[in-house]
């Protein structure tokens, strides 16, 4: 099967980025029936961020955590989206002719940002498209991604299925996203869903230090120490079990139910659980940061893999309206 999933440059990876797209995406590239195309959606990032330090520093933290969790690039596919732009945009531009304005106008991911942020612009309206082109310029057929991309997955079907009905040929292959329900949603600090965006994010790359601090500031209700409290309801509780053992998760619920351990407690447990899960990432991670050279060797060569895939499906779509 071939696989592919992007994440944008809009900031530093997080724990909702890596459990809910880094560790499924490179879980699958290993299953050897499977090609994996894994990129940073960085054309994706200019809607929201126009500083080109920025982008490159975030490229470069990005593409260290897939390294990070051992994404083999030898055996796949991975790359920065805008080091194949004229691919990208010019597949997004035909698509855009077969995307209807009000499938656009509804996108969930649309209306919920456009009422948060002060630059609407047309790339945020349009940026299903970008992702369409995306994922079809590689005729990938499984796109592991959040609970939150699953409209985007939709609209990409929709709009090679329109292009395809139209000329009566596959020439689009139709994608399925695969969406990890145990991972879901993952909260952040403040409860509301972990993103960039927010700023309630925790970032499990950074030293002890400013990792435990970033955890001590999620976000609890104001039951005293003594008191038992539920811990279903609680921001700490749902990240722990994510990353502790299923004993450890009881025992923690237990602690809660009697009461005696205090929020502090458990965020100390917290910390001291992402730190064991993700020891070695940590270390791998710090060494890509400290090589960069590594880094971009890696998508330079991805880079020249992809070309030829994306130069075939271009000419076959422009074989289509005869130009
Ligand atoms: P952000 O929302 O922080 O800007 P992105 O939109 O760049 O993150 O998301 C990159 C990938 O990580 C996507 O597949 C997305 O679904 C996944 N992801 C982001 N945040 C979460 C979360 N809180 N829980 C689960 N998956 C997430
Ligand atoms: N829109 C995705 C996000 O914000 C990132 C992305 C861009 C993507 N292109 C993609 C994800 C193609 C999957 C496939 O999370």
């Amino acid at each position: 099967m071939r696989i592919l999933t992007g994440i944008q440059a809009s900031g530093k990876p997080h724990l909702g980025n890596i459990l809910g797209a880094i560790m499924p995406a490179v879980s699958l590239s290993r299953k050897p029936e499977n090609e994996s195309f894994l990129f940073i959606a960085d054309l994706h990032t200019l809607t929201s961020l126009k500083d080109g330090d920025a982008i490159r520093s975030n490229t470069l933290a990005i593409a260290a955590a897939w390294l990070a969790f051992d994404f083999d690039t030898d055996r796949n596919f991975f790359y920065r989206q805008s080091k194949l732009a004229p691919y990208h945009t010019e597949l997004m531009w035909y698509l855009n002719c077969f995307t209807p304005f009000p499938m656009l106008a509804n996108a969930h991911s649309f209306k919920d940002k456009s009422s948060k942020l002060a630059d609407v612009n047309a790339g945020l309206f349009t940026y299903p498209v970008l992702q369409a082109a995306d994922i079809l310029l590689y005729d990938a057929e499984i796109i592991p991604v959040g609970k939150d991309q699953r409209q985007h997955i939709e609209m990409t079907r929709d709009i090679a299925n329109s292009v395809n009905n139209l000329t009566n040929k596959e020439i689009f292959v139709l994608p399925k996203a695969q969406i990890n329900e145990d991972v879901m949603t993952i909260p952040g600090i403040d409860g509301q869903k972990m993103s960039k965006s927010l700023n309630n994010y925790i970032d499990i790359f950074l030293p002890e230090k400013d990792l435990l601090k970033q955890i001590k500031k999620i976000v609890t209700d104001t039951t005293a120490l003594e008191e038992p409290k539920n811990p279903e309801e609680d921001i700490t509780f749902k990240l722990y079990q994510l990353v502790a053992t299923p004993t450890q998760t009881q025992e923690m619920r237990n602690r809660y139910l009697a009461g005696g351990y205090g929020y502090g407690h458990a965020k100390q447990d917290l910390f001291d659980a992402l730190i064991q899960y993700f020891k070695e990432a940590r270390e791998k991670f710090d060494y890509y940061q400290a090589n960069p050279k590594i880094i971009e060797e890696k998508l330079a060569i991805g880079e020249e893999k992809v070309k030829p895939i994306a130069e075939k499906t271009i000419a076959r779509i422009r074989d289509v309206f005869k130009f």
